[in-house]
């Protein structure tokens, strides 16, 4: 017995940058054909692009892509490439993102949508111009505690949003020794945590409670300089015998950050993010109180959610082991199986594949991801002038 015809046609991915982050996002490809098969979805990554023809050669080999490049214009100008993942840089993104918007392609840009304010106007024109699909890698949307905490709200569960604690904190920053790779950078990364980690809680905080409307900010940069990389990766201590020898550069993004937010809906929140939380691995931690009930958010117990509502509220905090009966997006038909990492990107996955074959909308778009960098841009500001700052409000 054979399988039969494929029930649609499969979209065709093409990677720009094989770092890290590449991983997630072919296990994401061919995860989707797994899980959401049965609903006439497919993906596959056709070709990857990378600076450097080593790591491209590498990935290709490494995750069985068919064909690698060192040139990403090549990429996307592939006629069998019909959507771009861009997952360089942050400064790269900008570039890469409006090109393949201009040659026609879909594009799932990674987080932080840019590395700045003007370069995510850019992306958005660009984007829409095109009139292609567009969204920016706020996977964090698609954990499925996060989803069942969006509903919960949206139905009034905890009433009026008075108030939201968040924090996103790890401690891979803490050893000096740890290279000072773009991401230290801030003509590349734009900014430390408070971009890197923060985007992905601002978005989940303009999700949950609204638009942030105000913002002060503090930062502090504790490690001031670190050893140049020497290309065996972003978050591993170079050998501390061999690190006072090799050169150092500069560190000119925060270690940590935070910010006191003003919804534009009246609640108060505040927010921490860190590179230097020993013991802290990938602490995104939300806390959402309003008139009638708490919501508790912890991602490194990421299948639960503690909720206090209704006519026991003060009781205490309950622990929901969440699952498809609390959302139904969960991977699982059991959800005490539970859901990780890979899951949230296999999940947008299927958010983008389904919105290019059926041109439904999709969310987070590149304007989720620029409502983020106006957050950002007004706390940097504030950073300089000690106050208060307005958020840009673009619809
Ligand atoms: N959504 C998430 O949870 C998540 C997690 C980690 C990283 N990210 C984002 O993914 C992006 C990449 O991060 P990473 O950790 O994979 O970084 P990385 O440094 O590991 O990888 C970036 C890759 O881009 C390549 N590159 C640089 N310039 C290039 C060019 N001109 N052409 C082609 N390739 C080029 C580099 O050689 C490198 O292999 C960043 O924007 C980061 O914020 C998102």
């Amino acid at each position: 017995v054979t399988k039969g015809p494929r029930p649609v046609s499969t979209v065709r991915i093409g990677i720009i940058g094989a770092g890290d982050i590449a991983k997630a996002h072919v296990l994401a490809a061919r995860g989707l054909n797994s899980y959401f098969g049965a609903e006439g979805l497919r993906a596959d990554v056709v070709a990857l692009a990378d600076r450097s023809p080593e790591v491209a050669a590498r990935a290709a080999q490494a995750y069985d892509v068919e064909r690698w490049t060192a040139d990403w214009e090549q990429l996307v100008g592939a006629p069998d490439v019909d959507a771009v993942i861009v997952a360089t840089p942050n400064d790269l993104h900008a570039p890469m993102a409006i090109a393949a918007a201009e040659a026609g392609k879909h594009v799932l840009c990674e987080k932080p949508l840019a590395r700045d304010l003007a370069s995510a106007d850019a992306m958005v024109d660009a984007a829409e111009r095109a009139g292609i699909v567009h969204s920016v890698n706020f996977n964090y949307r698609r954990i499925p505690a996060i989803g069942y905490a969006r509903r919960l709200i949206e139905a009034g569960e905890i009433g009026d949003v008075v108030s939201f604690q968040g924090a996103f904190t790890q401690d891979w920053g803490i050893d000096p020794t740890v290279p000072r790779s773009w991401k230290f950078e801030a003509s590349r990364a734009g900014a430390g945590p408070l971009l890197s980690l923060g985007c992905h809680v601002l978005d989940l905080a303009h999700v949950l409670v609204g638009r942030v409307d105000r913002v002060v900010s503090a930062a502090a940069t504790h490690v001031t300089e670190r050893p140049l990389p020497t290309g065996e990766g972003t978050y591993a201590p170079v050998d501390p015998a061999r690190a006072g020898t090799l050169p150092h550069g500069e560190v000119d993004v925060e270690d940590l950050g935070t910010m006191l937010l003003g919804f534009a809906g009246g609640a108060l929140g505040t927010f921490m993010a860190s590179r230097l939380a020993p013991g802290r691995k990938n602490h995104c931690f939300l806390e959402i109180s309003g008139t009638a009930g708490t919501i508790v958010f912890d991602y490194e117990h990421m299948n639960d959610l503690l909720v206090a509502s209704g006519a026991n509220a003060t009781a205490g905090l309950t622990r929901i082991v969440v699952g498809p009966e609390h959302e139904p997006s969960h991977v699982w038909t059991l959800g005490g199986l539970g859901v990780g990492y890979s899951d949230t990107v296999v999940l947008h996955a299927r958010a983008f594949v389904t919105a290019i074959r059926d041109g439904t909308p999709l969310e987070p778009s590149f304007r989720d991801g620029r409502r983020v960098h106006e957050v950002v841009d007004a706390a940097m500001r504030s950073q300089s002038t000690g106050r208060w700052e307005q958020v840009r409000d673009t619809a």
